[in-house]
């Protein structure tokens, strides 16, 4: 994120990308600069043309000499045309596979990273930003090089007319190019700014849409707004001293060459007067020196768009640049037919921002769940549950000590092998934007309907097939609302579906009835004799689901056994339990 890194590193990582565009982009600018030579050259033939009628040329030359300005416009034309034709197709290509990476990557990130950054600036860095890129390559860069090119030939042209008039024009450029230079360093920090306001507009827009219900429920509506409007003035205010900047840049480009022109206008009459200069190639100057007003006056627009790429460049690199902690192994081991054996060996973990000093939040988990045992475990709010069931598919990954599934590490595994092994459901079910039956087999080898059906009826998700259109009804955000316990249930389901040798349950039956629980709970039991399961707890009768319990106690196992055992042997157990909140009509046994 450092702004101390030059311009040209930066953009230049944008290389392995454009690799395959870079041919076409080189033909661009050739063509660009092509157009740019005919359209110098036009000049040269005006003046022939002058000089000719001053000089009693025959009419056939003077013809001649018409057509082929106008053949020369047309081919000016052409190569435009040519220009964007080439640059174009190529450059679309590389947008879409920095998306396409960009995309690769958050996934590939660890949940740390979602934590840390808001959606809002992945979401400006996978549009807005990649958009702006796409630009500066298509146009941007290739004007900058053609038009920079165009000036120094168009320069020779006028030197070679007469020196002092070249003279006139180069001096005046030269405050034109320093202002531009100055302009970069001042530039980079606002466009940087800008885009980062975008970004937090961005989330803010998105949390308020996800969190409408409450803001509404608490009539906080003016709330966001009011948050909303002071992004949106902060990002104004950036926009326009952006803008300043630019008219300030602009206001140099535009006002020195007309002082040049009227400069050379004087010393070209004097030039002419005295014989020095003919009038033919003083038309022509002029002729060339509006040929070369527009790439002059460019210059600072495409600086200002080659800093927004350089900055839209370093935002995407800032996301790639993050290290993927937990990776695969180089050569995985496979299991391929797994016993459902976890064993936790003085596991020890910490959040990176968390300030628990050296003692941190897991520190020295043991505990073996062996084939088809179903253990449950408790322990206070905030005692590490959670996160302790997190670093069983490597969503976080062990600081130290290990977690073994059969007797192998978990580290030697792919990622992907390991989810098939183990599966979860969270209390915080998400359901994504497809149907009940995408949604449930998910993760599932078998997607055959009957073990969709299954599934479903072990999770106690028949209420699916009442919907409007059966298992292919589509829900999630884009489609049916379902209650919390239906959300709960499809998600039990999807975690059943995928037949793993070991379930990891965060407490997903929280927002389901008392009967319903214990339907889906008897169902369950008759899947849990095969399966292991590791099951978080947070109701005595998710307690009595389980074979054995693990009692979670200051970032350790502190007792391990059966219910009616730790009742009898563990004051902290037994605090424990009591505090769990049994629903109406429940007995705590
Ligand atoms: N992503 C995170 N980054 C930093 N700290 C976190 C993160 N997630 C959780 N924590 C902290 O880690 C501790 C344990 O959280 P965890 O969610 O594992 O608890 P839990 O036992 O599941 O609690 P609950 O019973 O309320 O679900 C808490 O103090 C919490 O603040
Ligand atoms: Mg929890």
């Amino acid at each position: 994120m450092s702004n101390t890194t030059g311009t040209l590193p930066i953009l230049l990582r944008i290389l392995p990308y454009a690799r395959k565009a870079i041919p076409r982009l080189i033909l661009g600018v050739v063509a660009a600069i092509s157009a740019a030579a005919v359209a110098l050259s036009i000049p040269q033939v005006l003046r022939e043309l002058i000089n000719s009628l001053s000089t009693s040329g025959t009419i056939e030359t003077l013809h001649s000499l018409v057509l082929l300005v106008f053949a020369l416009g047309l081919l000016e034309v052409l190569l435009v045309l040519l220009r964007r034709w080439l640059v174009l197709t190529p450059v679309t290509g590389v947008e879409s596979d920095m998306r396409t990476n960009l995309y690769r990557k958050l996934q590939d990130l660890p949940i740390s990273f979602h934590d840390r950054w808001p959606s809002g600036q992945l979401l400006s860095r996978a549009t807005q930003d990649l958009g702006l890129i796409r630009r500066w390559l298509s146009f941007g860069l290739v004007l900058l090089i053609a038009n920079a090119v165009t000036i120094v030939i168009g320069l020779m042209v006028l030197f070679s007319f007469s020196w002092i008039l070249g003279l006139i024009f180069f001096v005046v450029s030269v405050p034109i190019w320093i202002k531009g230079f100055r302009f970069e360093s001042g530039y980079g920090k606002i466009a940087r700014q800008s885009q980062d306001q975008a970004g937090d507009l961005a989330t803010a827009v998105e949390e308020s849409v996800h969190g409408i219900r409450v803001l509404k429920a608490f009539g906080r509506g003016d709330f966001s707004a009011e948050k909303f409007a002071r992004g949106a003035a902060d990002l104004r205010s950036t926009e326009l001293k952006k803008a300043s900047l630019i008219a300030n840049v602009w206001a140099y480009l535009l006002f020195l060459p007309e002082t040049a022109l009227a400069l050379s206008m004087f010393a070209g009459v004097l030039l002419v007067a005295e014989g020095a200069l003919t009038v033919g190639a003083l038309v022509a100057f002029f002729a060339t020196a509006t040929v070369l007003r527009w790439p002059t006056e460019s210059i600072g627009f495409l600086l200002a768009l080659t800093l927004d790429a350089k900055t839209a460049i370093q935002r995407h690199f800032d996301v790639m640049d993050e290290p993927i902690l937990i990776q695969d192994p180089i050569s995985p081991e496979t299991i391929t037919n797994p016993q459902g054996k976890l064993e936790f060996k003085d596991v020890h973990f910490n959040y990176p921002d968390q300030t628990l000093g050296s003692k941190g939040l897991l520190r020295g988990i043991d505990l073996l769940l062996n084939p088809g045992e179903s253990v449950a475990l408790i322990g206070v709010t905030g005692s590490g549950k959670t996160t302790l069931t997190a670093l069983t598919t490597r969503l976080l990954e062990v600081s130290s000590g290990s977690i073994e599934l059969d007797g192998i590490d978990i580290r030697m595994l792919s990622r992907s092998e390991l989810r098939t092994h183990i599966a979860m459901a969270f209390e915080d079910a998400t359901l994504f934007s497809a149907s009940v039956r995408d949604n449930v087999l998910l993760g599932a080898l078998d997607t055959s309907d009957q073990a969709l059906e299954e599934a479903l009826e072990i999770a106690q998700a028949g209420f699916v097939y009442d919907l409007p259109e059966g298992v292919d009804t589509k829900i999630g955000e884009e489609g049916l609302s379902l209650s919390g316990g239906q959300r709960q249930r499809l998600a039990l389901a999807r975690a059943v579906a995928a037949k793993p040798a070991i379930l990891v349950l965060d407490d997903p039956l929280s927002a389901l009835d008392v009967d319903t629980e214990a339907l889906v709970e008897s169902a369950l039991r008759k899947v849990l004799t095969k399966t292991t399961a590791l099951i978080v707890a947070h109701r005595p009768s998710t307690v009595q689901l389980a074979d054995r319990v693990a009692l979670l106690q200051d970032g350790k196992i502190v007792a391990f056994g059966t219910h009616a055992q730790l009742l009898q042997t563990s004051d902290h157990y037994r605090y424990v339990v009591s505090s769990l909140e049994p629903k109406p009509g429940e007995v705590i046994a």
